[in-house]
């Protein structure tokens, strides 16, 4: 595989700072829902999803411009075809200068994301950032954003949560059309086991593994839904749950799904709940006279929330979570991604 600086090579320098990558765009497919390509300003664009929108847009024919920072490495490569502007999302100048330069755009489409969970850093990024973004796509007259977001955000209780919801808030109160997708849980979220696994390991389940279910969407197709969303004007100003086929599926079923593929008899290791409670109590503690541990204490309160709320619809009535409510769309299953890691050996 080529890494970033030998990519970055054959990258044209275009007028104005910004890149185009040579001679790799693939012919535009139909535009079935648009009629005509849409010229998208994507941010997020080196992340997991933000990787999957740009090269789905791209085969659909759109225009793909990808404001990234100039650090961006590796991610880099899954862009061919788009143009990368760099500059800094958290500054507004740059967002205008370097990222928007007074252009036309029929859509912002963000899946920009705190890499560290860090409250500090969420707020800056999940929040204050995606709000420049915000404020000078609606100066300069963009019809609408399509925001990546998360399902977990109907049972808000971690920093990162509380950020987003303020931007969807900022976002829904602007006056620009909108549409906000919350998936559930992806594929690269309920895999870092696998490697521990394929090593011997046994599979570390919370409680009996039980406590939840979630409805696992992949890459490729959550970019597909999100393509959806940018074209089709019938799903503007909505605010849309999703997750991928089949059935909801705990981390237990997860396991041994992952056992049944290598063969072997089931190994777990039951972590209890409390454990993770004495954790974070401490951390919470000794964060009071440090950042990096009060960061630390906000991450295991990230990894408890995850080991006890199903990402799935909340039914607002019973207050419990709905498999049956939770929509579906693609066709690539967890159990698929467990089996072509197994093959590559994870
Ligand atoms: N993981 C899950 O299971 C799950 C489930 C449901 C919803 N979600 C939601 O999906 C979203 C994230 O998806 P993802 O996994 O695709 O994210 P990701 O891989 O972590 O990518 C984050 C993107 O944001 C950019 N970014 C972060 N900090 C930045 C900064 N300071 N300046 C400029 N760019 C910055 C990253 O750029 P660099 O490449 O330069 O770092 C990257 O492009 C989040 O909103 C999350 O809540 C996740």
């Amino acid at each position: 595989m080529r890494d970033a600086s030998s990519l970055r090579l054959q990258y044209l320098r275009a007028p104005r700072g910004s890149w185009h990558l040579a001679g790799v765009t693939e012919a535009p497919a139909v535009l079935a829902l648009t009629g005509r390509p849409l010229r998208l300003f994507l941010i997020g664009a080196t992340g997991t999803i933000g990787r999957a929108i740009a090269q789905a847009l791209l085969a659909r024919g759109h225009e793909v411009v990808c404001f990234v920072r100039p650090t961006a490495g590796k991610g880099l490569i899954d862009l061919a075809g788009a143009e990368i502007r760099f500059g800094d999302v958290t500054d507004l100048k740059s967002v205008e200068r370097d990222g928007f330069k007074s252009e036309r755009f029929d859509a912002v489409v963000s899946c920009l994301a705190s890499r560290t969970g860090a409250p500090g850093d969420v707020w800056a990024i999940d929040y204050a950032a995606q709000l420049n973004v915000l404020n000078v796509a609606k100066s300069l007259g963009v019809d609408r954003v399509i925001l990546l977001s998360a399902i977990c955000l109907q049972k808000p209780k971690l920093a990162f949560q509380h950020a987003k919801i303020a931007f969807e808030e900022a976002l829904i109160g602007s006056g620009l059309s909108y549409t906000i997708v919350r998936p559930t849980a992806f594929f690269k979220s309920l895999s870092g086991q696998v490697k521990r696994v394929q090593r011997g390991k046994p599979w570390l389940l919370f409680g009996d593994g039980m406590l939840t279910a979630c409805k696992p969407i992949s890459d490729e197709d959550l970019a597909a839904f999100l393509v959806r969303c940018v074209e089709d004007s019938k799903l503007r100003n909505r605010v849309l749950p999703i997750g991928g086929p089949g059935p909801a599926i705990t981390p237990k079923e997860q396991a041994d799904a992952l056992f049944a593929l290598l063969g072997r008899e089931p190994r777990y290791r039951h972590v209890p709940v409390r454990l993770m409670d004495i954790i974070i109590a401490m951390l919470t503690m000794l964060g009071r006279v440090s950042r990096r541990l009060r960061d630390k204490a906000e991450l295991a309160r990230i990894g408890r929330y995850y080991a006890t709320e199903s990402m799935l619809v909340l039914d607002q009535e019973t207050g419990r979570y709905d498999a049956q409510m939770t929509p579906s769309t693609g066709t690539a299953t967890l159990l698929d991604h467990y089996a072509r890691l197994v093959r590559d050996k994870g």
